[in-house]
C-alpha cells in the first residue's frame, strides 16, 4: 500500500484521531486560493472533499467570509467544482443572527450591501445593538457616524463585530479590514466589541452542535495556525494545518500554537485521515 505521510509528528498524532467522526474544513487557503476572478481551487482539493464526504464522516465548512451571503459564496465554490451544500457552511453572519435571536436583540447594521440579504428576516427597528462587518466602500464617515450615534444613545452600548482582522490582500493591494473600524467605535464609546467568527469558541461550538458531535470526535483542517488550528484546539478539537494558503514556514516555531499534525495540502490530510480510519475499522 502506498503510504503518503507528511512528518513523524503527523503520523503519531494522526493515530489519535482514530475516534474521529467529523471534520471541519476552513475554506480560503484550504479549498481554494482567492485571486483574479474570485480565485481557483487548490490542486486535489475538489476530489479530497468528495472522498471525505463519501467516507461517511460528518463534514462541515467554516469561513470568515462577510462580504457576501452564504448562497453567493457557495455558488462561487460550486463553479470551481466543489459539491457543497449551503446548509453545511458556517460563516459569521448566520452565527450572529443566532445570537441576536437568543438574546432578543435588534441590530443596526454597518455591513457590506451584499451581506444585507442574510439579515432579511431580522427586525432592525428600534435597534438595541450595532453589528459591524467588512463593509468596504460602505465604511463612509456618514455610516460610521450613524453607527456611533446608535451606540452612544444606548443605555449600555453593545457592539458585535464580524471578525477582527486588521487588513487583507486583494488583487489591487492591501485593504483595511473590519477590525480597524471596530476599534474606532470601541474607542469612541469606551467599550469592547463582541467578536463573532473564528477563533471565537462560540462559533466553533455552533458548528459542533450542528454536527451533533463532541469536540474530541472532530478534527479541524485549516491554513491559519492561530485562528483555525489554535481556535479548534482551544475548544477540545484536534487541529491540522495544511501547508497551503497563508501557511508560512515560521508557523512551525510558533510560541503558543502547535498543530496536532501538518499536511502538504488538503488531499494529503484526507489521505492520512482515511488511512487511519481504515486501520481502525
Ligand atoms: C442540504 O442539506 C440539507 C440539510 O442537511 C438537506 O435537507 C438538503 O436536502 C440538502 N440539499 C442538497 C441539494 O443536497
Ligand atoms: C454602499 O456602497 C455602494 C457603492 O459605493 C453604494 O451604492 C450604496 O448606496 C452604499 N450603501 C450604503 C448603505 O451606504
Ligand atoms: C479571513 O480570512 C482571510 C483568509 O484566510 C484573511 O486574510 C482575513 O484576514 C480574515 N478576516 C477576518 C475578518 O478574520
Ligand atoms: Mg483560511
Amino acid at each position: 500500500m502506498r503510504r503518503r505521510v507528511f512528518s513523524m509528528a503527523a503520523v503519531s498524532s494522526m493515530e489519535c484521531v482514530k475516534s474521529v467522526k467529523g471534520v471541519i474544513l476552513d475554506m480560503c487557503g484550504v479549498l481554494y486560493d482567492s485571486g483574479e476572478g474570485g480565485g481557483h481551487p487548490i490542486h486535489g482539493s475538489v476530489q479530497a472533499v468528495k472522498r471525505l464526504m463519501d467516507s461517511g464522516l460528518i463534514v462541515r465548512f467554516c469561513t470568515n467570509e462577510t462580504q457576501n451571503t452564504r448562497e453567493k459564496f457557495v455558488q462561487k465554490l460550486q463553479r470551481m467544482g466543489f459539491d457543497i451544500n449551503v446548509s453545511h457552511v458556517f460563516s459569521p453572519a448566520p452565527a450572529l443572527i443566532h445570537i441576536l435571536r437568543e438574546r432578543g436583540l435588534k441590530p443596526h447594521l454597518l455591513v457590506h450591501d451584499d451581506l444585507l440579504p442574510e439579515f432579511d428576516a431580522v427586525d432592525g427597528s428600534s435597534a438595541n445593538c450595532v453589528v459591524i462587518g467588512d463593509a468596504a466602500e460602505n465604511f463612509s464617515y456618514h455610516n460610521l457616524n450613524e453607527a456611533f450615534r446608535v451606540l452612544i444613545g444606548l443605555e449600555k452600548p453593545l457592539l458585535f463585530s464580524l471578525g477582527r482582522g486588521r487588513y487583507y490582500k486583494e488583487t489591487d493591494g492591501l485593504k483595511l479590514d473590519v477590525g480597524v473600524f471596530m476599534k474606532a467605535l470601541e474607542y469612541a464609546c469606551d467599550i469592547e466589541a463582541e467578536v463573532v467568527g473564528k477563533p471565537a469558541p462560540g462559533f466553533f461550538q455552533s458548528v459542533l452542535s450542528d454536527m451533533k458531535l463532541q469536540p474530541h470526535e472532530v478534527v479541524m483542517i485549516g491554513d491559519d495556525l492561530v485562528n483555525d488550528v489554535g481556535g479548534a484546539q482551544f475548544c477540545g478539537m484536534k487541529g491540522v494545518q495544511v501547508r497551503t494558503g497563508k501557511f508560512r514556514p515560521s508557523d512551525d516555531n510558533h510560541p503558543h500554537v502547535k498543530a496536532d499534525a501538518c499536511a502538504d495540502n488538503l488531499a494529503a490530510a484526507v489521505d492520512a485521515i482515511l488511512t487511519q480510519r481504515s486501520v481502525n475499522n
